[in-house]
């Protein structure tokens, strides 16, 4: 049901790094106000708060039941994830959820049928297909003009110090989470894959910096995943974040590189403004198009449960040394 109100509400649920390009995207949205956040540690709930301007919650609870707030984005760490969903679906708001969406397939599963029984939106945080160009390769893909899909390839090779990656899980779930819903959405599922990983770069910690993928796809095509935390690409035409898709007909080229700024960005060396920039248009879309016009998101639970399942055949993967049908 499409909302009606003047200005939609919105209140997250975690303040931790990635609020700051929530709050950033909310206040670029028309017709959309950051209301106010809950996070676990008081302090920095209250820091998070001035910074953004908007209230602090006591507790989740008071932030969910609040009228004035119609959405909320759940910006915790993945474990938490469900708990918070939950608590907001069954307040009756809609959801935004920050990727990796859940645990595993059941946690996903149970999202679903929340937001189905109670007809809400409950939508992944699949923030780099909302890139215009991510959009018209798919276009291109969908109306034949690439020819036949030959390829496709995400990479990602992004420096994070070992105490940035603690509070994540390694790079398979933390990152390949992104190349999974990517090639969902521009090429199609996996039938089946391999894949290998590594730590190189950290010292304590003993999750993977770097993790390779092999992929057979529906389609008949091949592509490869490649996601690393250990070093930056510092050589021409660096593949920080390059998606590729090949075809007899034509190809195309995603590149982070497109548009760096000489400044840190959060955990980053540079800033790449499409970091920024397409969280701002996922949130658009969330608020605008699916709350406001009532349209369906452009990734679904359903391919945070398949990017969820082809996560779940990376691991087994490397586990058991294996190529593993989906
Ligand atoms: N889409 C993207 O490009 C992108 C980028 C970065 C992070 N993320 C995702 O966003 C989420 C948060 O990442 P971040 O970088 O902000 O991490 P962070 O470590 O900066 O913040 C984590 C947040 O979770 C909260 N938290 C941790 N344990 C909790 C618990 N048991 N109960 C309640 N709250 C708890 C912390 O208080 C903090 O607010 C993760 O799911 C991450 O994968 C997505």
């Amino acid at each position: 049901m499409p909302i009606r109100k003047e200005t939609l509400g919105v209140g997250f649920i975690g303040a931790g790094d990635v609020s700051i390009l929530h709050a950033a995207a909310v206040k670029k949205c028309p017709g959309a106000r950051l209301v106010g956040l809950w996070n676990r540690n008081p302090d920095r709930a209250q820091q998070r708060a001035e910074q953004f301007g908007c209230r602090s919650y006591p507790s989740a609870e008071e932030l969910v039941s609040d009228p004035a707030i119609d959405a909320v984005f759940v910006l915790t760490n993945l474990e938490t994830h469900l708990e918070y969903t939950a608590l907001a679906l069954g307040a009756g708001k809609h959801v935004l959820v920050e990727k990796p969406v859940g645990v595993n397939v059941a946690e996903i599963e149970r999202m679903k049928a929340l937001a189905e029984a109670k007809d809400l939106i409950c939508m992944p945080g699949h923030n780099y297909i909302y890139e215009q160009s991510m959009q018209r390769t798919r276009e291109l893909v969908e109306n034949g003009d690439l020819g036949r899909i030959v390829s496709a390839y995400v990479m990602y090779n992004i420096h994070h110090p070992e105490e940035v990656a603690q509070r994540y899980p390694g790079v398979v779930r933390q990152i390949l989470t992104h190349h999974s819903y990517i090639l969902l959405y521009l090429v199609g599922p996996p039938v089946e894959l391999c894949a290998m990983k590594a730590t190189l770069h950290y010292q304590q910690y003993t999750e993977e910096d770097i993790a390779m993928v092999q992929m057979r796809l529906a389609n008949g095509a091949l592509a490869h995943f490649c996601a690393s935390f250990a070093a930056d690409d510092h050589a021409a035409d660096p593949w920080t974040v390059m998606v590729k898709v090949i075809g007899t007909g034509g190809s195309t080229r995603y590149s982070y590189r497109d548009h760096v700024e000489i400044k840190p960005g959060l955990v980053h060396s540079q800033t790449y403004t499409a970091y920024q920039g397409s969280i701002t248009n996922e949130v658009r879309h969330f608020l605008v198009e699916c709350l406001r016009l009532g349209r369906a998101p452009l990734s679904t639970l359903d391919d945070a449960l398949m990017a969820q399942r082809m996560i779940e055949a990376a691991e087994k993967s490397i586990a058991q040394k294996c190529i593993v049908t989906l």
